[in-house]
């Protein structure tokens, strides 16, 4: 029985777990906090790492795909033929009273600090006249290569993983003797100067990205773009989303080199966001490269004897927005019966992240029942082997129901229990997070057993 709170109240809580646990922490926390800036804790990174590395072999681990890692500092020539400079702007207006900046394109979702009125939106001080004229604020981090601070050491750091990949297409092709189609797949950061950083993870200033570019015949997008669209759906579900939560939003507007986006977008606390955008690109970056760099990007088609520039259908996730949305789905309170010492019952609240076994930051919890008769030395040996292969975690404090509220709240699949009968026949207890069933199972056969639940 699940106990549903509101959707304020759960963001708080999500955010207070996450530091409390381990997963996100603000990032130079003990300076006042960088804003729009996060670090991730010891699950936190566990559960990213998982994140990429289910994404990883999902999307690289296919005959047509191959990976990259490209620089973050990239030729500042690739932003001009990217259209980074001249348009990756958000409009941006000034309150004149509370000197705040904010998107003028987001105004009713941002609260103005107008008059120390907080929670007021900033629309409403744009309707009384109180903001400057909008202008153009360029989202890139500028930055400068070499001990020189001038124009033409200019660099920016890299706002999206794609262009990396766009401009490495001949080396990774040639290299690879890859055929069209095929696709180049990287994980990396990116970073945007976003005016208003909000809702935690979900709009930061650095941030990771999936993407792969999936190189095709023009002729083929279509078929191309469905097949993408179906896939990176389906990754979603198969890593445990809530079918009620994930859904596809169609664009009505595209970008100017855009024929065709849509968003896989998920149902957070403070309601839908996209988490990744599948697009028809068209033909535009390869051409804008050739045209910049003056190299030829195309192909050549031996059967059909065809030279054509290829239409690229981009995949591009974020690994961060990715992890909140994962621990949104996974978050989860209800009401259990407790048995009190007196005999007595009586009801708790067991908040459990309800990860998909493969993504959970710690695989298994392993505890010996009491501190005595050996049991401690039994479960450390367990911990030691199963370490080999897994995240686990030995705990040997206070009474064995508060130690699975603890693995719950990590959100760990299962707890092993060595306990009496553990002496005698080499059995141990495995209780799953879910239903909270339990099950004996030999404990030379655990490893197995992890392998098979968690792979
Ligand atoms: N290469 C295409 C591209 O970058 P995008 O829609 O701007 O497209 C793709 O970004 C994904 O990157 C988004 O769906 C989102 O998951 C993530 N993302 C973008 N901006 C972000 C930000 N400021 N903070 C966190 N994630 C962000």
């Amino acid at each position: 029985m699940s106990n549903k709170n509101t959707k304020s109240d759960t963001t708080e809580k999500i955010v207070s777990l996450s530091k409390r646990r381990g997963f996100i922490f603000q990032s130079s926390e003990i300076y006042g906090g960088l804003n729009g800036c996060y670090d991730y804790g010891p699950l936190g990174v566990e559960l990213l790492r998982n994140i990429k590395e289910s994404w990883w072999r999902e999307m690289t681990y296919r005959e047509n795909v191959e990976g990259i890692d490209s620089s973050i500092l990239m030729h500042p020539r690739v932003w001009e033929a990217s259209g980074h400079v001249e348009h990756f702007s958000d409009p941006m207006v000034d309150c004149k009273e509370c000197k705040g900046r904010f998107r003028a394109d987001q105004l009713d979702e941002s609260d103005c600090g107008n008059k120390g009125f907080k929670g007021r939106k900033a629309v409403k001080c744009f309707e009384e006249g109180k903001f400057t004229e909008a202008r153009n604020f360029n989202l890139m981090f500028k930055t400068h290569i070499g001990p020189l601070e001038e124009s033409s050491s200019a660099v920016y750091l890299r706002p999206e993983t794609a262009q990396g990949i766009y401009v490495n297409f001949n080396n990774v092709r040639e290299s690879s003797r890859q055929k069209i189609p095929f696709g180049i797949a990287q994980i990396g950061k990116a970073f945007r100067n976003e005016i208003n950083t909000k809702n935690f993870l979900f709009r930061t200033r650095e941030f990771e990205q999936m993407e792969m570019q999936f190189f095709v015949n023009p002729e083929e997008d279509s078929k191309w773009f469905d097949y993408w669209k179906e896939q990176r759906y389906n990754w979603f579900i198969n890593y445990g989303m809530d079918k009620d939560k994930i859904k596809f939003h169609e664009h009505e507007k595209l970008a100017h080199y855009a024929k065709a986006a849509v968003d896989i977008e998920f149902e957070f606390p403070f309601g839908w966001g996209e988490i990744e955008g599948i697009h028809n690109r068209t033909d535009f970056d390869l051409k804008r490269h050739t045209e910049f760099s003056g190299k030829k990007i195309e192909y050549f088609d031996d059967q059909t004897k065809e030279r054509f520039t290829p239409f690229v259908i981009e995949t591009s996730a974020g690994a961060s927005r990715s992890f909140f949305a994962f621990l949104c789905n996974a978050y989860d309170e209800e009401e259990i019966k407790k048995e009190n010492s007196d005999g007595s019952v009586s009801s708790e609240t067991r908040t459990v992240l309800r990860f998909h076994p493969s993504l959970a930051p710690v695989k298994a919890g392993i505890f010996p029942l009491v501190n005595r008769d050996g049991m401690q030395d039994i479960a450390h040996s367990i911990t030691d082997d199963l370490r080999k292969t897994f995240n686990v975690f030995y705990d040997d404090s206070g009474a064995v129901g508060r130690r699975y509220r603890r693995q719950d709240e990590c959100g760990t699949p299962f707890c092993i229990t060595v306990d009496s009968e553990t002496l005698t026949d080499n059995s141990v207890t495995v209780r799953h997070r879910d239903s909270m069933e339990q099950e004996r199972i030999q404990k030379d056969r655990l490893k197995e057993y992890l392998k098979s639940k968690t792979d």
